[in-house]
């Protein structure tokens, strides 16, 4: 039918072409209910959620079936919810979508703050949703066939650096003087004080915290790994390191599990979600003030086996991505 109508998909196209099996989306609604569907590349996956997400907190029954109310309150999530579809979503193994923030409940009830029951929204106005970039530095980690190993920390400091741009150059100026000790006590952006030893002076270099690491062992390459985030960046190498060769956990759950993160300033213990509730309140007991903290770095890791195959983890906390050939 291509070769009668002229058209342009080849028998290799055809030939080259496979199913893929995906994993489903899957999401509660209310209590009683699991919503099995398709995920990306159906933008299905990620706006019925998102839809049906919207609506959950809401007595649309009490509003009742075709009523104004209804029809105006699911048509202005519709509203929303499709221009985060043509911003946001695509093929996921050519595009990153942030599908967890878009289908999260925090994210949906902010989307719906700006509802007006009495009136209609407008396009021209309503946008996709603004997902902010995260605590942003650059960590790469490369491994070659020849056993050569790279591991990379870049940062401009705090987002897009001091926000300027170089002229024709295409790089932004960073912002690094924070990392400084302004003076006694005065936490940088990342909380962390200091004194005499990180002072400004000219011609000196400001304290960093990154730490890009490569992990020898018997004398080759092992562990390549590193990651963005502040104060946060030591802690979570630290912890990387430690999950790998002390707790034997596979390089995946090393860099994925829960963190948490101590800097003796401010004296808080800050644990992202997943840690057992009963060694929280443990913790508590023993004195610890816990604080609740979304993501602690953005971890890169490639473990290396003696025969030189390796394993390669994006952290799944960011857009990250593991790449072989
Ligand atoms: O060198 C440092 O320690 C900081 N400039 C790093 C900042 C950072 O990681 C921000 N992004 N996550």
């Amino acid at each position: 039918e291509m070769q009668r109508g002229n058209g342009l998909i080849s028998y290799n196209d055809l030939k080259n072409y496979t199913a893929k099996q995906r994993e489903p989306m899957i999401f509660p609604y209310k209590k009683e209910y699991s919503i099995v569907t398709m995920p990306l590349p159906s933008s299905g996956g990620v706006l019925l959620p998102q839809l049906m997400r919207m609506m959950e907190g809401r007595d649309l029954r009490a509003e009742g079936f075709h009523s104004v109310a209804s029809i105006h309150l699911m048509t202005e999530a519709e509203r929303l919810a499709y221009a985060d579809r043509a911003k946001y979503l695509g093929d996921p193994d050519f595009f990153k979508s942030p599908v967890e923030k878009l289908i999260s409940y925090q994210y949906l009830q902010e989307r719906m703050a700006g509802f007006n029951p009495d009136s209609a929204g407008n396009s021209e106005q309503v946008k996709a949703g603004i997902i902010p970039e995260s605590e942003e530095t650059t960590h790469l980690d490369t491994y070659d066939k020849e056993g050569n190993a790279v591991s990379i920390t870049t940062t401009l400091n705090n987002w897009y650096g001091c926000k300027t741009v170089v002229g024709g150059a295409g790089f932004f100026l960073n912002d690094e003087m924070d990392d400084f000790s302004m003076k006694p006590g005065v936490p940088t952006m990342f909380g962390a004080i200091g004194g005499k030893a990180n002072e400004i002076r000219p011609g000196k270099r400001m304290l960093s915290s990154m730490t890009p690491t490569i992990v020898l062992k018997n004398d080759k390459p092992f562990l390549v790994v590193g990651t963005p985030g502040g104060t946060t960046i030591i802690t979570s190498v630290f912890q990387t390191l430690i999950n790998v060769l002390e707790f034997n956990l596979s390089p995946d759950d090393a860099v994925n599990k829960p963190k948490f993160h101590h800097q003796w300033e401010p004296d808080a213990l800050y644990m992202e979600k997943g840690f057992p509730d009963t060694v929280i309140s443990k913790l508590r007991e023993m004195g610890y003030r816990i604080e609740p903290r979304s993501a602690i770095g953005r971890t890169e890791l490639i473990q290396i086996s003696p025969t030189g195959s390796m394993e390669a983890v994006a952290d799944g906390r960011g857009d990250d991505a593991a790449e072989g050939y």
